[in-house]
């Protein structure tokens, strides 16, 4: 069983009244359940949201001791958390894919958006597709593991 963790950064609970011409209508709960929902066969996939750098980088380790791959929509670490930036190296240097969802297209937004600390350490980044970013996301890795 390929165990996938879709972890989100900060205010993505806010989803479908945050900004709703950048971010959609999609309700945090609503993408939370859709994304529960897509597991393939063979597949379980866990959805989590926190505010917090430290739960995230708690929950980057327990992908690398739990062999699990992870779409990771950092939020707004993506532009400054060295810290997460480790914690994603930790995983994609343990051979486990990480995947960089965006659901804007932060390079079409403010400039200190155009810089990702993450990508570097990421195995791909999605970016600009909506909520189906995720979707997109959890593309990838199946077809990397096929
Ligand atoms: C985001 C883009 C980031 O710049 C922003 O801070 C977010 C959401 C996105 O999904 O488009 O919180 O990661």
């Amino acid at each position: 069983m390929t165990r996938i963790l879709v972890l989100n950064g900060p205010n993505l609970s806010r989803l479908g009244t945050r900004e709703p011409d950048v971010y959609g209508l999609t309700t945090w709960p609503e993408l939370a359940e859709a994304l529960s929902k897509a597991a393939a066969k063979g597949e379980t996939i866990e959805v989590r949201q926190t505010d917090d750098e430290s739960e995230l980088i708690g929950w980057l380790h327990e992908a690398v001791d739990t062999s699990s791959e992870v779409v990771l929509n950092p939020a707004a670490f993506t532009h400054y958390s060295y810290a997460v930036r480790d914690a994603v190296a930790l995983v994609t240097s343990a051979g486990l894919p990480l995947i960089e969802v965006h659901i804007s297209n932060p390079h079409a937004r403010e400039e200190f958006r155009h810089t990702s600390v993450i990508s570097g350490v990421a195995t791909g980044v999605i970016a600009g597709f909506g909520v189906n970013s995720y979707h997109l996301a959890l593309a990838a890795v199946r077809q990397r593991r096929a």
